[in-house]
Parts: C-alpha cells; structure tokens; sequence
C-alpha cells in the first residue's frame, strides 16, 4: 500500500437495498448490493420491513465488499455512510454500524448526503471522461426528482424538484395499477420498447419555474384505464405495450421539458444524471438525441451506479477526507436531511 492511498468503506441503508462497497481513492475496488425481495409482495417499501433486513444483510454485505477488494479491514482509512434523506430505521442501521465500526478500527466516519451521491458518482474514476462545474444535476429515483445547481463538489444550489410524486414513484404507481411488479419502472421501461408511445395522450402538469408535478398525470392514467376498462375488461391485456409506451412517453416528456427550461436559463452545456430512472432505456434514446441537437454533455451512470449503491457514499467519503470533512461519532440519521 502507497502511503498516499485512501481507502474507504462506503455503506448505504437509505431505503431497501443493503449496499457496501471499497474505493481505492476514487477507484471502486468492490460494489456490493443485497436487494430485499421481501417487499415485491406488498407493492412498496415497507419500512420495518426494511429496517429488519438491513440488519441481518449488513454484516455478510461489508464482509463481501472487503473480500472482493482484497484488503483487510486495518487497511481501511475512513468509513463514509449515508446519513439522509431515507427511511429512519434502515438509515440507524448503517449509521450505528459505522459507527460501531469506526470505533474498533479508530477510524473516522464521514456522513454522506444521498441525494449529494448520486450526483458525486460521476466522479468515480473509470477512465471516462469526467464532468466539469458548473453543471446541472438531475437527480430521479422512486423518492426524489430534484434539478440542482452544481457549481462545486460540495455547492449545490436546488432549482426546483417536484411539488408530489417522484417520477420513479409515478412509474411505480402507474405500473402497479397496470398489475405489473415492484418497482415497475424497470418492467414499463421493457414492455414498451414493443409498443407505440403516440396511442393514447395523458396531460402534464403545468408548473412554473424549476419545480415539476406528476401527480396529476397519475389521478388521469387511472381515470383512462377505469373508463377503458368498463368498456372492455381485457382493454388493458390487449394494450399493454401500448400503454406503456405512452405513460413512459409522458413522464419523461415532463422531465425533459424541465431540463430543458433550466439548462438554457441557468446557461449549462452539461448535465449529469443520478438516480434509478437514469436507468430508462428510452430516457437514454431522448438524451443521446438530445445533446446531439443541442451540443450539449450529458453524463448517466452506468447501471450498477444509477440506482441505489455504496459506490457512490464512497466516493463523496473519499472527496470529504480529501477536503478533511470528517464527521464524528454523534452524528445520526436524518430523514428529510436537505443540501
Ligand atoms: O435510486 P433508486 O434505486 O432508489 C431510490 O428511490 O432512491 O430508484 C428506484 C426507482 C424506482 O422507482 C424504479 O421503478 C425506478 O427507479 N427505475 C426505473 C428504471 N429502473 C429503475 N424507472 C424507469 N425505467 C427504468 N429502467
Ligand atoms: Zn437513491
């Protein structure tokens, strides 16, 4: 081991993936995610739920992320953890074994803001190239869609975000009302690549400014599936593609019709992406034809970084040490922590 080198254990418990993972400074040695298939069958996250499975993933999830870096746990500088926004009782979970952690190690822990993260991922060195400040940052995911100013690793400036639902949660709920899986997004995403997004028209919200709106666009998806569906109960096995395609045409339409307004308001060329719904494969299609016409940068992680990851916690613990933004040990969770 280089003197000089960092090596940091991330862990997130934010929500309901157990994640841990081992950055060589801003290279990721390992990235190891431990999904809760306990809550498919309920349609949503349930928190106990949650809280409960964190705690018996967590242990076997670092002892996984340790051995696939083949370090040992004493070669550990810093352990970086998600503080917030989460569910209380998973964020306790990570947030006290850090601490427990760092305290037999007698090494510091440094709290990371999630929302901060998967914006910071970007910054994992993978040999691509890597996006210069200022920028816009987009974060979506099941609990946030947020449009961000970034001027600096740690200068963030919230532009609007949205006034109800998360897209991830629209995708969701959309999905669930169509009798597909949790999380839906993900199943919408692949059934529609088979279907045509001009078939049936849903309205978007109008919001001014930054600040966007999706569930408007939900309460009219249900209303057309009820009044399709007295007139012809298989209306929606006969439409599915359809459908999807549609609705997924429609949010992202939303979406980028936002991203559009605050790029040329606020004069950014570059815009990076973070959160599960970057995953969207034609999400992708409407960027890549997007900057083309436009000029611009735009930066999506790659999968096993878009959604939920420990990855992206060691990354911005790595930044925090290298800037001495250490924490200490009575930090705790905060659920609805802001920038
Ligand atoms: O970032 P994430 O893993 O967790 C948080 O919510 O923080 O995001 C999960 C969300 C879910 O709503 C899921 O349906 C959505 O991301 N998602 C997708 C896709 N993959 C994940 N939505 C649309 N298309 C996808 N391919
Ligand atoms: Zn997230």
């Amino acid at each position: 081991m280089s003197e000089k080198d960092i090596y940091i254990l991330g862990i997130e418990s934010s929500c309901d993936d157990t994640s841990a993972a081992v950055l060589k400074n801003d290279k990721v040695l390992s990235n190891i995610i431990a999904n809760q298939d306990i809550h498919k069958k309920y349609g949503g996250v349930v928190p106990e739920l949650a809280s409960r499975a964190h705690l018996s993933n967590i242990i076997p999830t670092v002892e996984s992320a340790i051995k696939e870096a083949k370090i040992s746990l004493n070669q550990l500088s810093a352990i970086s953890f998600t503080k917030g926004p989460g569910l209380m009782g998973s964020l306790i979970v990570g947030t006290e074994f850090s601490k427990a952690l760092s305290l037999s190690l007698k090494i510091p822990v440094i709290e990371v803001n999630h929302m901060q993260a998967h914006i910071l991922v970007h910054f994992i060195n993978n040999g691509k190239n890597l996006p210069s400040f200022p920028f816009l940052g987009v974060t979506i995911s099941g609990g946030h869609t947020q449009f961000i100013l970034v001027k600096d690793y740690f200068e963030m400036k919230i532009l609007g975000e949205t006034l109800d639902d998360a897209i991830g949660e629209a995708f969701d709920k959309c999905g669930k009302k169509l009798g597909l899986g949790y999380p839906a997004g993900p199943l919408i995403d692949k059934i529609s690549v088979k279907g045509d997004e001009n078939k049936f028209k849903f309205p978007i919200p109008k919001v001014n400014g930054g600040d966007i709106s999706y569930s408007g666009t939900k309460t009219a998806f249900i209303n057309f599936l009820n009044k399709n569906q007295t007139k012809n109960i298989e209306f929606i096995n006969q439409n599915i593609n359809d459908i999807c395609a549609s609705i997924q045409k429609n949010l992202i339409d939303n979406l980028m019709n936002k991203v559009h307004l605050l790029s040329v308001e606020n004069n950014l060329d570059t815009i990076v992406f973070g959160g599960g719904v970057s995953a969207n494969s034609y999400l992708k299609k409407r960027l890549e034809k997007y900057s083309n016409d436009n000029d611009l940068k735009i930066f999506i992680p790659e999968l096993q970084f878009s959604t939920d990851n420990a990855a992206m916690i060691g990354i911005v613990g790595y930044l925090k040490y290298k800037y001495s933004l250490k924490s200490n040990l009575k930090s705790s969770p905060s659920p609805r922590l802001s920038f």
